[in-house]
């Protein structure tokens, strides 16, 4: 009878769960995005929405459709990652180029909670005798070189009229400054330096396209000085960056308070059980298992959900799931005799009390 009962009682708080499903990433009662950028919390739009004044977005709707930007460093947001990274646009400088100003690359962000990912971009200059150097807080931090020849093909980066080097671990501070290798032919030639996502770069089938942009995509690191929410875990990314993350087999925001929920296995088909075993939604997994009798029964059973009540009753399953297997070894001889020898005198009278009530057993 106590079984029954709670039965009843977790599988009414499943249904609660599963009607609450739908997943948002930002702050309760915040945007959830910007034009086509969807803002997940740490970062926010409008007061209240981010975690702290570093993390603010100001959404602007002068654009079609409208653009984040990142206050702290006032540069345009492309796409915010949970996993410690954010794409923005970010400015080439240029020096003697047709139809353009002189423009340099300067950015600090040694304020801020963010940094250059040197797994993920690189420091590109284009041009003919170009010098193109990084440099950091007063020092040179690093730079390439790239020479000339008219006959080359634009195709390649190499050296020869295109030039990329790695930049530095954590760099946070940049000012770039294009000069001359040798002042004798090329010194007044268009020159250009940027700091780019290296996959993006890499997709583009001419890279001398850069010519017509004022902008590329770039990849930072963010971490976020926070305590990671209920069943979420903290990592070390990089060296220097801990980003937080839902625990395994859920999904979500794990710097929101329940952000992260459980992935349904049985529903999102990543998994499937065969004939006759039914797949049952667990937290953090999925049990394949054998329905008794009616399969309405088992389909009660698949709706998924998250609670910490399902852990205790993970128990339960297990005994159930015991049964199943002591019933099909006496039909069939299937499991051998180990299992029943595992079950101690409590399961067998728990057993018997659930075979006892079978007809009731997770009926709704
Ligand atoms: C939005 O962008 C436009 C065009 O760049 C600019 O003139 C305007 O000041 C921006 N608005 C806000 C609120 O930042
Ligand atoms: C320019 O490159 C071509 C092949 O790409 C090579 O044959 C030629 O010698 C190079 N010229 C100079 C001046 O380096
Ligand atoms: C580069 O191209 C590949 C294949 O077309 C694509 O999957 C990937 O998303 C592209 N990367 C970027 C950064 O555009
Ligand atoms: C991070 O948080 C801890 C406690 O919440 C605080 O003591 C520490 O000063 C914070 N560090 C930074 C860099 O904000
Ligand atoms: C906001 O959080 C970042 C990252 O944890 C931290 O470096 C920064 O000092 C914080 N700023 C304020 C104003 O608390
Ligand atoms: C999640 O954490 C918050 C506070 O950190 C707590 O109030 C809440 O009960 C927790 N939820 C679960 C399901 O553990």
């Amino acid at each position: 009878m106590i079984m029954q009962l709670v039965h009843r009682v977790v599988l009414a708080l499943l249904l609660i769960q599963a009607t609450a499903h739908a997943l948002s990433l930002a702050k309760p009662g915040c945007q959830e995005r910007c034009g086509n950028v969807v803002i997940p919390y740490p970062f926010g739009v409008g007061a209240d929405c981010f975690s702290n004044e570093t993390f603010a977005i100001a959404c602007n709707s002068s654009f079609s459709p409208a653009k984040p930007f990142l206050r702290a460093i006032n540069m345009e947001v492309l796409e915010i990652s949970l996993q410690g990274t954010i794409r923005v646009n970010n400015p080439i400088s240029t020096s003697n180029c047709p139809n353009r100003p002189d423009s340099t690359l300067k950015m600090d962000m040694s304020k801020t909670p963010f940094s250059f990912s040197d797994s993920q971009s690189k420091f590109t200059a284009m041009g003919c005798n170009n010098l193109a150097l990084i440099n950091g807080k007063d020092v040179e931090t690093g730079g390439c070189t790239s020479f000339c020849n008219s006959s080359w093909r634009p195709s390649t980066c190499y050296g020869i009229n295109c030039c990329q080097t790695r930049i530095p671990p954590s760099l946070k501070v940049i000012d770039v400054s294009l000069t001359s290798i040798y002042t004798s032919k090329g010194a007044e030639s268009c020159k250009r330096a940027f700091v780019v996502e290296q996959d993006w770069f890499a997709n583009l089938t001419n890279p001398f396209d850069v010519h017509f942009m004022e902008n590329v995509p770039v990849v930072l690191d963010w971490t976020a000085n926070a305590t990671c929410k209920n069943f979420t875990e903290r990592y070390i990314k990089d060296q220097y960056e801990t980003v937080c993350a839902c625990g395994w087999g859920s999904e979500g925001n794990p710097y929101l308070v329940n952000g992260c929920q459980d992935i349904d296995e049985c529903v999102d088909g990543s998994v499937k059980c065969t004939y006759p075993y039914v797949c049952v939604n667990t937290p953090g997994g999925y049990d394949c298992f054998q329905p008794n009798k009616s399969s309405k029964r088992a389909r009660a059973a698949t709706i998924g959900g998250f609670t910490a009540l399902l852990f205790l009753l993970a128990g339960v399953w297990w005994s159930y799931k015991r049964i199943e297997a002591k019933k099909l070894q006496e039909n069939e001889k299937f499991y051998g005799g180990l299992l029943l020898q595992q079950l101690s005198s409590e399961e067998v009278e728990i057993a018997t009390d659930i075979s006892n009530e079978n007809e009731t057993y997770l009926e709704l």
